[in-house]
Order: C-alpha cells, then sequence, then structure tokens
C-alpha cells in the first residue's frame, strides 16, 4: 500500500513537472510566435517600401525612354529641317544661275551687326552685278543672329543668305587679345569652306559689309579669273591699292604684281583655299597671317595702281585716325575698263620680272635727301634708292605713302620695290636687293 502510495505520489509529482514544462514551453512558444508575427509585419513592411522604389525606378526608366524617343523624333525632325533648308537653298542658288553658264566666282559678303552699312554694300555690288548676275552669285554671310542684319539679307531676292552660328565659347591664347577677331577667323573659315566646299565654287571674291565696288569690278574679275588659273605663282587676285589715295594714283589700266597681301576685297581659288583652310588662324587679324612668307611662300598677289573697291566703315575695327588718313582718300576707280579686250600677260610671273625692270631702268635716279624737291624738276618716272627699314621709312613719309612693313614686305611692294604715283609719273622707291632680284645689273 505504501509503494502504491509512493508510486502516486511519483505520479503526481512527475504530473505536476511535466505541467510546469509545458507551461514554461507554451510561453517560450508564445514569446517566440509575437517575435514572429513582429518580424512578419516589418517583412511585409520592408516588401511593400520594396514594391514601392520598383514601382518609381519603373516609372522613371518609362520616363527616360519616353525622353529618349522625343530625343529621336527632334533629331529626326532637325535632320529634315536641315535637308529643307538645303534644299532651299540650293533651289534658290540655282533660281540665281544660269544653267549653262559656269559662275566665274560666288561673291560672299561678310556681314555681323551692321545693317545700315550692309544696305549699302549690297546696293552698290547688285548694281554692277545686275547684268553679269549668272557669272557671280551673290552671298550675305552673317556671323551671329543681329535680327536687323538677318531682316536686311533676306529682303534681297538676288541674293543667297548664308548665317554661322558659333556657340562654342572662345579661348583667347594671350591677354589682350580680342575675341572678336576669334570670331572673324571662325566665321571667315566656315564662310569659304561652305563656298568652296559645300557649294562646290571654283573661285570665292570676298567682300566686307563695309564696302562700294567700282563699275568695272566685275570684268576686272573676270579677266584675273584668267590670269590666276594660267599662273600659279598668283596667290590671289585683290581690287585694292593701299596706296590707292587720289594723290598717288592716276591710270585705271595699271595692275601690279606685289609681295605683301593687299586685302580687302580679293579673290581666292579652290586651290589655295585647300591649302590655307587646314593651317587658317584661330585668330586674327588672318590678312596679317596671309602675310607671313611661310604662308604665300613667293607667290604674289594682283593688285591694281586704282582700287575697285572702296572701304566706307568708319566705325569699324579701323581705327578712326587711321581712316582719316589712308582710308577716306582713296580713289574708286570712275573709268569704264574694258578688261576683256586688255593684255594681261605682261603680269605674268616670266614675263613681269623684265617688264618691271624695264619700268625701273627708265626712271631717273634721285637720292633720298629732299627727293619731293628733286622730283618736281624732273620729267619722267623716278627712282629712289633706300638702304634699310628706317631709311624706307624717312622716304616713304615725305611723300606720304605707307611706310610700314610685315615680315620684312613693306606695303606694296615687289621684290623691295614700292611703287605710287605722284603728279601722274611714277616713283619708284628701290630696295637694297631689289636690282639684283629683278636680274639688272647694269645701273
Ligand atoms: C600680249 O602681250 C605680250 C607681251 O607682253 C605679247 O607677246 C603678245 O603677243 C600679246 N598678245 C596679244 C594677243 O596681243
Amino acid at each position: 500500500m505504501a509503494v502504491f502510495s509512493d508510486f502516486r505520489f511519483l505520479l503526481l509529482l512527475a504530473a505536476l513537472v511535466f505541467i510546469y514544462i509545458q507551461m514554461r514551453l507554451f510561453a517560450t512558444q508564445s514569446e517566440y510566435a509575437e517575435r514572429l508575427a513582429a518580424t512578419v509585419a516589418s517583412e511585409n513592411d520592408c516588401t511593400r517600401q520594396t514594391r514601392l522604389l520598383i514601382d518609381q525606378i519603373s516609372m522613371q526608366q518609362g520616363r527616360i525612354v519616353a525622353l529618349e524617343e522625343e530625343k529621336k523624333r527632334r533629331d529626326l525632325e532637325c535632320g529634315q529641317l536641315k535637308d529643307l533648308v538645303q534644299d532651299l537653298e540650293r533651289k534658290g542658288l540655282e533660281k540665281l544661275m544660269d544653267k549653262v553658264q559656269v559662275p566665274v566666282a560666288a561673291v560672299v559678303i561678310m556681314a555681323c551687326n551692321r545693317a545700315d552699312y550692309l544696305e549699302r554694300t549690297i546696293k552698290s555690288v547688285l548694281k554692277y552685278q545686275k547684268s553679269v548676275a549668272s557669272k557671280y552669285p551673290v552671298f550675305v554671310s552673317q556671323d551671329g543672329t543681329n535680327p536687323s542684319v538677318k531682316r536686311m539679307a533676306l529682303s534681297y531676292d538676288q541674293l543667297t543668305y548664308m548665317q554661322h552660328l558659333d556657340y562654342e565659347p572662345v579661348h583667347t591664347e594671350r591677354p589682350g587679345e580680342l575675341i572678336a577677331y576669334y570670331k572673324i577667323a571662325r566665321h571667315y573659315k566656315w564662310a569659304l569652306d561652305e563656298l568652296f566646299n559645300k557649294h562646290k565654287f571654283n573661285r570665292v571674291i570676298i567682300l566686307e559689309d563695309d564696302m562700294e565696288i567700282a563699275l568695272d569690278f566685275f570684268d576686272y574679275f573676270e579677266a584675273a579669273a584668267d590670269l590666276l588659273d594660267k599662273d600659279k605663282s598668283i596667290m590671289a587676285v585683290s581690287s585694292w591699292n593701299d596706296n590707292g589715295q587720289k594723290q598717288f594714283v592716276s591710270d585705271p589700266y595699271s595692275l601690279y604684281r606685289s609681295d605683301f597681301f593687299p586685302g580687302l576685297g580679293w579673290m581666292l581659288t579652290k586651290s589655295t583655299w585647300d591649302e590655307l583652310s587646314p593651317k587658317w588662324p584661330k585668330f586674327t587679324y588672318w590678312d596679317d597671317w596671309l602675310r607671313l612668307k611661310e604662308n604665300h611662300q613667293g607667290r604674289q598677289f594682283i593688285r591694281p595702281e586704282v582700287c575697285r573697291t572702296y572701304n566706307f566703315g568708319e566705325h569699324g575695327s579701323s581705327l578712326g585716325q587711321f581712316f582719316k588718313q589712308y582710308l577716306e582718300p582713296i580713289k574708286l576707280n570712275d573709268i569704264k575698263v574694258d578688261w576683256k579686250s586688255m593684255n594681261l600677260t605682261y603680269l605674268m610671273e616670266d614675263n613681269y620680272k623684265s617688264y618691271f625692270a624695264e619700268l625701273l631702268k627708265a626712271a631717273k635716279p634721285v637720292s633720298a635727301t629732299d627727293a619731293i624737291l628733286k622730283t618736281r624738276n624732273i620729267a619722267g618716272d623716278v627712282r629712289i634708292q633706300y638702304n634699310d627699314q628706317p631709311d624706307f621709312e624717312y622716304i616713304a613719309d615725305q611723300f606720304g605713302v605707307f611706310t610700314e612693313w610685315k615680315d620684312g614686305i613693306p606695303r606694296t611692294a615687289y621684290k623691295g620695290v614700292v611703287v605710287f604715283r605722284y603728279n601722274s609719273r611714277r616713283i619708284f622707291l628701290v630696295g637694297p636687293n631689289s636690282l639684283k632680284q629683278l636680274g639688272i645689273y647694269d645701273l
């Protein structure tokens, strides 16, 4: 009985232990269940946020795709517009050009922001271009967006408008350089590339927006074009004479070769442009750059005695004083020279040296001091020897012609000889090496 009661006690004890363990287990379990629930809740939260993010990302991706499509559409539209513009340009050009007539040269007026000046230039050019329009298609190339210049150019059906839009910032290389000159250099390069490479002209005449032309301007360039083709030692033809002031010129028929690029109204050929274009300067005075010996490499320029362009741009890049002294008194030719009937073979390289030497030999020698006074007492042409640059400046200054040199060459010089008129006779200022260079040994 005692055993049995002991057994019951033990059983009771075991039951109690069991119950206790069960209770602990239950407590632990419910604790875990709570934790689990919390975990699940936070996981749900996490998932929701992830979904939200994914939604946002795919929304953004959708927008990117839409933008890309928009860009593609715009590019396409832009391309179509470009084609349209080119088409219109070509049609405009075809309308201006006779189908059978191969043009002598394109004429481009470089403009920027002076509408009143441009109008005066256009009127002067069209006045004489009208009768030879098919030989000389006229272009106005505008640098930038000045609206009055654009409106002015577009108001003329007789010409083709081109616009140079260049938003690339200019970084000057040396202090004190004017951004304007970088812009001018870029504009020149762009316009000439367009005319020679895109429009395939063989020759281009370049004018600026402050010039008037002479009545025989186009005939002169047509005759000169023939020379340019025949004589590869001619780099370009100019309508300008730096010493072209009224008191220094008289013969509208006379042309000269010059080692000094005259600029201002000039014609060049495609082959010359092909050579210059790749090394065209970023910074100009581009005309000064063209005057460097390495750039014209022994070739010469043709210039007239009497200018075929007149520069009226007092408020341009030229200074006021310079304008009054050198540009305002320029004589613009007013005689209609029949250039077609002129024999210009004397200007060809092989002929010109001896032609020029003969002129020089016929001139009477005069010494540098009081040169003007001595010149008055002589009937014909006169030659005056100079020994060096200061000497040249002293003599040139007495007469009032340009004293300026560039890269060892005086303005307008041919083999160191500067020639101008004084009371209609020719004055030759002859350099120390000029006679030898001209093959003259008997003076
Ligand atoms: C042109 O002038 C040159 C001399 O410079 C002469 O040899 C030639 O015969 C002339 N040509 C004509 C067609 O008159």
